[in-house]
């Protein structure tokens, strides 16, 4: 059977997600028995539209034409942004589609409306690629730790940054000539402040604590300091007492059922898993009650792992 679906926006994640789709399509039917086509792609840059990476009639600027298919069952957000990202989100789970999103800044700052949203139209909104890129961190919170109550979570959730402090410490890089590697690379965010003021692993906390511990906390009201203010002394000093530099985002559920949240960087212990997360990688760390602690790591952000992340859920709610 074949599932039909519209991306909004045919940018890095775009055509990552795309990529995953069609050159990984044999691969899909055979584990999966499902066919995903992409029917629409929303996009009005003529430089994208006719790059070539996908047929020139998929493309069309008309959000009401994907938005009004009843054939198109999954819509994929994946313009960025605050709008009409979180427009498109809601106008596509009230006319009954399931969307699939990285958007970790919009399902942070409305994580409670695009959940009623999602139940009260009988559709799902999925956010695998939102927290980690290609690491399946929601999939393993909501199913393999299901039986868990996790008690805490620490990770690394910011590619950009993490490469920045590895390039620091490893290579002596600048701060400025590390983060504009990280730009060219395609890790940061358009405006790399989200990144480096760790606003970023704050949107991806906010996440986290909600999944693991069923909390929204706004991320704005996360305490939160990010690492612009970080110089190769900080590093050096953190090397003398055995350790790594990295910007940590942590939660930690209390007995009393208080939660205690930051991001901020932190001296990691060399033997830590979370101390051997080097470059744009992730890693993120659960502390639980029956399965003790589980370390997950992988790419945490470019075309392909997020592409490989969004098509999990696209695949997922195909199934
Ligand atoms: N700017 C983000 C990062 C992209 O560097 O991790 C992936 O969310």
């Amino acid at each position: 059977m074949t599932t039909k679906i519209a991306l909004l926006g045919f940018g890095t994640v775009g055509k990552g997600t795309y990529r995953a789709l069609t050159q990984n399509a044999a691969e899909i039917e055979r584990k999966t028995g499902k066919r995903i086509e992409v029917k629409k792609i929303l996009e009005k840059n003529p430089a994208v539209i006719g790059s070539g990476l996908a047929p020139k009639e998929l493309f069309t600027q008309d959000f009401d034409s994907i938005v009004n298919d009843p054939e198109i069952s999954i819509v994929a957000e994946i313009i960025g942004g605050s709008e009409p990202a979180t427009t498109f989100m809601l106008r596509a789970l009230r006319a009954g589609k399931h969307v699939v999103t990285p958007n970790k800044a919009v399902i942070a700052a409305n994580y409670d409306m695009f959940r009623q949203a999602a139940a009260e139209n009988g559709v799902q909104i999925r956010y695998e690629a939102s927290v980690g890129g290609a690491i399946p961190v929601i999939e393993t919170i909501r199913k393999s730790l299901v039986a868990n109550r996790i008690t805490k979570v620490q990770g690394i959730v910011n590619g950009t940054t993490n490469y920045i402090l590895t390039k620091m410490e490893e290579e002596g890089m600048s701060y400025g000539d590390a983060l504009k590697q990280a730009q060219e690379s395609g890790f940061a965010e358009q405006d790399p402040t989200a990144d480096v003021e760790g606003i970023d692993s704050a949107n991806k906390l906010s996440i986290l604590i909600a999944e693991c511990f069923g909390v929204y906390i706004k991320p704005t009201e996360l305490d939160r300091t990010g690492i612009s203010k970080l110089t190769r002394d900080d590093l050096r000093l953190a090397t003398q007492n055995g350790c790594k530099l990295k910007l940590i985002a942590s939660a930690e559920r209390k007995e009393d059922g208080s939660i205690e949240a930051f991001v901020r960087p932190t001296e990691v212990p060399q033997d830590s898993p979370l101390a051997a997360v080097r470059n744009e990688f992730n890693g993120i760390l659960f502390s639980c009650n029956m399965a003790d602690k589980i370390f997950l790591s992988g790419r945490g952000a470019g075309m392909d792992p997020t592409g490989s992340a969004m098509a999990a859920d696209i695949i997922s709610l195909a199934k």
